[in-house]
């Protein structure tokens, strides 16, 4: 981490086409370490592409992905995850059937390769899933079988799998799409919390008002590239991402 001075995670030329559509196009993009990281950009702006290439569930085209120092371009996602990096999908991704403590027990086996082999669940792992369930507070619904909860909860219990991996960086797609406001409070509480503890944040997100409030840094996408960067104000006031949202 030394001589990398605060960046945690930085694309050089970072690209994916996907047919005619350049969804990230040489892409150059630093976040910081122990911040709160923003992506913005309208619709289809290759965030969620970006992500993608970012944590191995993708291969980009062209470019470079260096996190913390190391080149993580093209690895595998589990590597990555062992790296560091633990993230979060824009649709969340649980198992419906299954109840709320076993989806937090299994997200540890999904990111860490070494235990996947393991025979059982251990006394400690599920100490740590009841523990990760009463700080997202959805300690109530342990027994309750995933489906069953809003999406709001969903969303919760997906950061609760997240944190199993003990991950110094976490990415979150759309954290607050489709959540409702008192638990759109919530996330952001629990993210600044995290943020205070030591996680580094990289989040995604369409809600300008948790963005800003959030944030101290704010990287603007448009067409698959960044066009504006910076605190929050600077970029509220910047006529490019202006621009950028409304096409003018
Ligand atoms: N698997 C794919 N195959 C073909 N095109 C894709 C694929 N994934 C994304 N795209 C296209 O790439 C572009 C960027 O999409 P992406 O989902 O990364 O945008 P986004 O910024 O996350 O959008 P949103 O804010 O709506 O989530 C879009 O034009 C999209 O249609
Ligand atoms: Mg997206």
């Amino acid at each position: 981490m030394s001589e990398t001075t605060g960046t945690n995670l930085s694309t050089r030329g970072l690209t994916k086409v996907f047919g005619g559509v350049r969804a990230v196009d040489g892409a150059d993009v630093t976040f910081h370490d122990g911040k709160i990281n923003a992506l913005i950009g309208p619709n289809g702006s290759g965030k969620t592409t970006f992500f993608n290439c970012v944590t191995g569930m993708i291969k980009p085209d062209s470019g470079t992905v260096t996190f913390r120092g190391r080149q993580i371009t093209g690895r595998s996602p589990h590597v990555i995850a062992h790296a560091g990096i633990g993230r979060s999908f824009q649709l969340c991704r649980i198992f419906p059937r299954m109840t709320v403590l076993d989806n937090v027990l299994v997200a540890v086996r999904r990111t860490r390769i070494r235990e996947l082999l393991a025979p059982a669940r251990t006394e400690e792992e599920v100490a740590k899933a009841r523990e990760l369930l009463v700080r997202v507070g959805i300690d109530h619904l342990e027994d309750s079988e995933a489906r069953d909860l809003s999406y709001g909860q969903q969303k919760l219990l997906e950061l609760a799998g997240v944190l199993m991996g003990d991950p110094d960086t976490i990415m979150l797609d759309e954290p607050a799409g489709g959540v409702n406001p008192s638990l759109i409070g919530r996330i952001g509480s629990l993210v600044k919390e995290l943020n205070a503890e030591g996680t580094t944040f990289l989040i995604v997100e369409h809600n300008m008002d948790l963005v800003m409030s959030l944030s101290h840094h704010v990287v603007v996408f448009d067409r698959g590239r960044p066009i504006a960067e910076g605190t929050p104000d600077i970029v509220q006031s910047d006529p490019r991402v202006l621009e950028a949202y409304l096409g003018v």
